[in-house]
């Protein structure tokens, strides 16, 4: 948030000054299965959630449509998503959440419970408003038309205000929520909306777990980690002797945008990096090599807390303290 990275919000004042006159508040997110695995980048509204759970000690409810991209037409078949639902879940739960107040639900498994309440929601939206929205087409699938209305579900789970980090992209659909529910006595959703985290391969680059060398993947060996940051785009000059001369541009640089976003968290020390390299002390080989040291200690830590992960999942997802209170949630 100080870095800017989280740029934008909807209603976080009013969520705040909930918790401050003790309505409370709750938090929601999720992930969408694919077939590659998670990257680096779908961790960041997770690692923000998790703060905020911290911080301030609330619920947080996380779904894993696990029909979004099969209906999206991003993967062939379900079996392909499958494979990666529970590396998903792991990878989620890695992050730190407390098992007793945050529950993890998979679409197609507690489609019962939710069933209710997206048909309350459905019948608010017309295809007007969905194609004008989300731009579907005469080609697009019935399941992904109505898929909004359950990714809108999680907002009604409680009768507080709702809370969303997330990356833009998801935006649409909490607008949505926001015409709808009033209409249905629940609370306007409020969101924390951050950029999308630049791919190694150039400045504003999606980071894309299809382009492998792109993103560092979740499960990527920390070596292979270290090799791609190692390959990584940067803003450096052709040769070292032009950069010591004129030095490089920071601001066109994945290597330093990972710098401010996950990898230095001094901000003294970013601001030190940043004028190394303005001023061509600082050469791409050298920030490259460091920034691949602490690419690799992360993914280390992070994979040694999935497996770890591995024995608190039931928590999350059916036994937890939450989690068993959801399992005979509905809507009034
Ligand atoms: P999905 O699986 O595409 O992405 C998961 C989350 O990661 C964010 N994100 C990124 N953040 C930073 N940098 C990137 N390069 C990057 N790419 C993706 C996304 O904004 C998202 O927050 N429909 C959703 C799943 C979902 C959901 C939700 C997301 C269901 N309910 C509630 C947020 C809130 C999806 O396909 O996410």
């Amino acid at each position: 948030m100080r870095r800017k990275f989280f740029f934008a919000h909807r209603d976080l004042d009013f969520t705040l000054k909930d918790y401050k006159e003790g309505r409370g508040f709750f938090l929601y997110t999720g992930r969408a299965p694919s077939k590659s695995p998670m990257h680096i980048g779908h961790l960041i509204p997770f690692i923000m959630t998790k703060w905020l759970q911290e911080k301030f000690g609330v619920n947080a409810y996380i779904m894993i449509p696990d029909e979004e991209k099969y209906l999206a037409k991003k993967v062939d078949s379900l079996r392909e998503v499958e494979l990666h639902v529970m590396q998903d879940v792991l990878n989620i739960i890695a992050v730190g959440f407390d098992p007793d107040k945050t529950f993890i639900f998979k679409d197609i498994e507690f489609i019962g419970r939710l069933y209710k309440a997206a048909v309350k929601v459905a019948r608010h939206i017309t295809f007007s408003t969905a194609k004008a929205t989300f731009g579907f087409t005469g080609e697009t699938s019935i399941g992904l038309i109505f898929y909004p209305a359950l990714q809108i579900v999680p907002t009604l789970f409680e009768r507080k205000r709702p809370l969303i980090p997330c990356a833009i992209d998801q935006d649409p659909y909490f607008r949505l929520q926001r015409d709808i529910a009033p209409k249905l006595g629940f609370y306007k959703t409020s969101e924390l909306l951050s950029k999308f985290v630049w791919g190694l391969t150039g400045p504003e680059s999606k980071m894309s777990a299809s382009k492998p060398e792109s993103a560092i993947l979740l499960n990527d060996s920390p070596e292979e980690a270290a090799k791609k940051v190692k390959m990584a785009f940067t803003g450096g000059r052709a040769t070292a002797e032009e950069q010591r001369k004129i030095g490089g541009i920071p601001e066109i640089c994945p290597v330093y945008h990972w710098y401010s976003i996950l990898f230095e968290e001094d901000d003294k020390k970013l601001e030190e990096r940043y004028w190394a390299c303005r001023s061509g002390k600082l050469l791409c080989g050298e920030c490259k090599a460091e920034l691949a040291e602490r690419v690799k200690a992360f993914l280390r830590q992070h994979q040694r807390r999935v497996k770890d992960a591995e024995k608190l999942k039931d928590k999350f997802l059916y036994d937890g303290k939450l989690a068993s209170k959801m399992w005979n949630w509905s809507i009034d």
